[in-house]
């Protein structure tokens, strides 16, 4: 069966020598979908880019695990291999490189050699997936994120999730710029995912998406560290009051938010 239980203990994490995660402890179990909310600037995008490897984030201190294996251990391809996947909150445009073909390798690379997905059964998962998320046939040739609209970036982000199925898919975004029936076709790319062997991480500042996608838990994220986590009642307070009545609630007067200096 497939890896689906990331750990991630204590994780600290630098940009330049500039601590921006100061401690971060979440676990996602498959089955499981949790959001992750906060302020601007508050670390949630750097835990998503370390947690895939990227190389600008420095680890300093804590553990990621992926059903037990060392995920800090593992190269960005081997994280991919091993079932993780992140849908970026600003996907890079490729050009030269179809979205098929794109695909195609990216699920070949997460297959044996001489166990290649066959041609035919790809093009019948792509048309499947993308008659799902309402994306018409032409998108498939056309380079990757190349001239795609806000919008269609995003449900592109999506399509790879479905045809790639992943462990753990951490969602960076994954709503900002969707319209409204948008929002739904992305959520129920999300839904259709839902089972045993896939945990799912919605970074989001909308309480609206969750109204289609139901998460199981909810953190707040400030200052580089989760400092609270609920039920999706806590989206629903953060809509309509924001962040202050957190810092009440915690008694922190004022939390400390990286900024750029
Ligand atoms: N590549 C980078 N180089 C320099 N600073 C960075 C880099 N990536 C992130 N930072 C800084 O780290 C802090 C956290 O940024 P991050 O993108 O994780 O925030 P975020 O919580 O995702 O915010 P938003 O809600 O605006 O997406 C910010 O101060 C940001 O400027
Ligand atoms: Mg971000």
């Amino acid at each position: 069966m497939k890896a689906s239980h990331l750990k991630i203990e204590d994780l600290h994490v630098a940009i330049d020598g500039k601590e921006i995660l100061k401690g971060v402890n979440l676990e996602i179990k498959g089955g499981e979908i949790h959001a992750v909310m906060g302020p601007n600037g508050t670390g949630k995008s750097t835990l998503a880019s370390a947690l895939m490897g990227h190389p600008t984030y420095e680890v300093t201190s804590g553990s990621v695990t992926l059903d037990g294996e060392d995920v800090l251990e593992m190269e960005v391809n081997e994280r991919a291999q091993a079932g993780m996947f992140l849908a970026m909150q600003y996907p890079s445009e490729i050009s030269g490189v179809t979205n098929s073909d794109f695909l195609r390798s990216a699920i070949n690379s997460r297959r044996e050699e001489g166990d290649e997905i066959s041609l035919m059964k790809f093009i019948r998962q792509l048309d499947a997936q993308m008659g799902l998320l309402e994306m018409p046939g032409e998108m498939a040739h056309r380079y990757l994120n190349e001239g795609f609209s806000g919008g269609e970036k995003k449900r592109n982000e999506i399509l790879q999730m479905t045809m790639l199925k992943p462990a753990i898919a951490i969602l960076d975004e994954i709503d900002s710029g969707l319209d409204i029936d948008a929002l739904k076709v992305v959520a129920k790319g999300v839904n259709e995912m839902r089972s045993p062997e896939f945990g799912c991480l919605i970074i989001t500042h909308y309480q609206r998406l969750l109204n289609y996608i139901e998460p199981d838990f909810i953190h707040i994220m400030m200052g580089g560290k989760i400092v609270m986590s609920g039920g999706k009642e806590l989206a629903h307070r953060l809509e309509a009051e924001g962040y202050d009545w957190v810092k009440k609630e915690l008694g922190i007067e004022e939390v400390e938010i990286e900024t750029k200096a």
